[in-house]
């Protein structure tokens, strides 16, 4: 059989199809037209079968060569149809980064999330776990759970918003250690950051919304003392200098004992002012050692492992830490006030 006539044809067509090829789609239509299961080279190489014994050695061979040459020259083609393809794009979607530097306006963090991403990263590195909750809570996490039976005068103290569904907005984070604690088998360490809601009475240092963030290590034999070092090391890193701290009783029905850990205004100093309402003292971090009744709901024993738990007033630290005299700054959402923080 003579193919030289056929496979100067193909060359031919591959020559001139591919000079016009603008497309993916037109060099896989090219393909399929040559190499398809109906091409005009799968044709001839079909054929091959019908060629007498001495002539088809040369014939697959030259036949073999071209299916080669064709399959290497779509495949080049592909490559330089992608490669203008992205340089038209790099042309098209070209931008001059020092263009106007420096002059144009960039975000920045919010400060609580900023100081929330302090803590986080202040935690984890002491093997902390960060777990979420939902702000949309049941009364048995916000409350029940948390040893605050429905008839309890502690409900007074966190009043909040009810949905008609019976449902309620989170007035603390800590349903995060509930959650965590039926999740986790002991020992654990967990934080818990969020936005916590409660029908306040609005000042310099509470609003309706803010923001919290919860802590609670289980172990076998944790101590008052494991909850000290872990509450001064957390302080020490977030202010970066020593800051004054007391330690008082405090009432939670989730801890016992429970503690107030108050940080020497920074504001005025001590003196008193409208942020520590006189008192010299910012209450930021309530805790404790986690009462039994908690525990158990939990679903930990209490016979075998005892924990500490606290909650940090994240929008009052950021107000201690840039000493800004007013909460209602950090949710007032003023760029003035907001772009301070870059
Ligand atoms: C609680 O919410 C407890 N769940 C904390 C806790 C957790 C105690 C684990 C023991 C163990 P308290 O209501 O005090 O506690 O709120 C905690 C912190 O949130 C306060 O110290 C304060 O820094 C901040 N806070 C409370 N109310 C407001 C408010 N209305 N606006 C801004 N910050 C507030």
């Amino acid at each position: 059989m003579d193919l030289e006539g056929p496979i100067g044809d193909i060359r031919r067509q591959l020559a001139a199809a591919l000079a016009k090829a603008s497309s993916d789609q037109e060099n896989e239509d090219l393909r399929v037209q040559l190499l398809g299961r109906k091409g005009v080279l799968t044709g001839l190489l079909r054929g091959l079968k019908d060629l007498p014994a001495n002539e088809r050695g040369a014939a697959g061979q030259a036949l073999n060569a071209l299916k080669e040459e064709v399959e290497a020259k779509l495949a080049a083609a592909r490559a330089g149809l992608r490669d203008r393809e992205r340089m038209e794009r790099l042309q098209r979607e070209w931008v001059d980064i020092t263009l106007d530097a420096g002059r144009r306006p960039t975000g920045n963090l919010h400060p609580s999330s900023r100081i929330q991403y302090e803590i986080e990263d202040v935690f984890t590195s002491m093997g902390f776990e960060v777990l979420d909750g939902p702000h949309v809570e049941t009364e048995f996490f916000n409350f029940e759970a948390l040893n605050i039976p429905a008839d309890h005068p502690a409900r007074d103290m966190q009043d909040t918003f009810y949905l008609e569904d019976g449902n309620l907005l989170r007035t603390h984070t800590s349903p995060i250690q509930v959650r965590g604690m039926q999740r986790l088998s002991p020992p654990f360490k967990i934080i818990g950051p969020g936005r916590v809601f409660r029908c306040e009475r609005i000042d310099a240092s509470h609003e309706a919304t803010f923001h919290q963030l919860e802590g609670m290590m289980v172990d076998r034999d944790i101590k008052v003392a494991h909850l000290i070092y872990f509450m001064k090391e957390l302080l020490r890193r977030v202010f970066r200098r020593d800051v004054e701290v007391r330690l008082r009783p405090g009432y939670f029905p989730f801890v016992e004992p429970g503690f107030e850990l108050d940080v020497r205004c920074l504001i005025c100093g001590g003196k008193g002012c409208s942020v520590c309402k006189g008192a010299g003292w910012v209450e930021v971090l309530p805790c404790g050692m986690v009462h039994p009744n908690v525990l158990r709901h939990g679903r930990v024993d209490p016979a075998q492992f005892s924990g500490f738990a606290f909650g940090l007033g994240l929008d009052r630290l950021v107000q201690m830490k840039y000493g800004i005299d007013d909460i209602r700054h950090i949710h007032g959402a003023d760029l003035r006030f907001l772009g301070q923080f870059r």
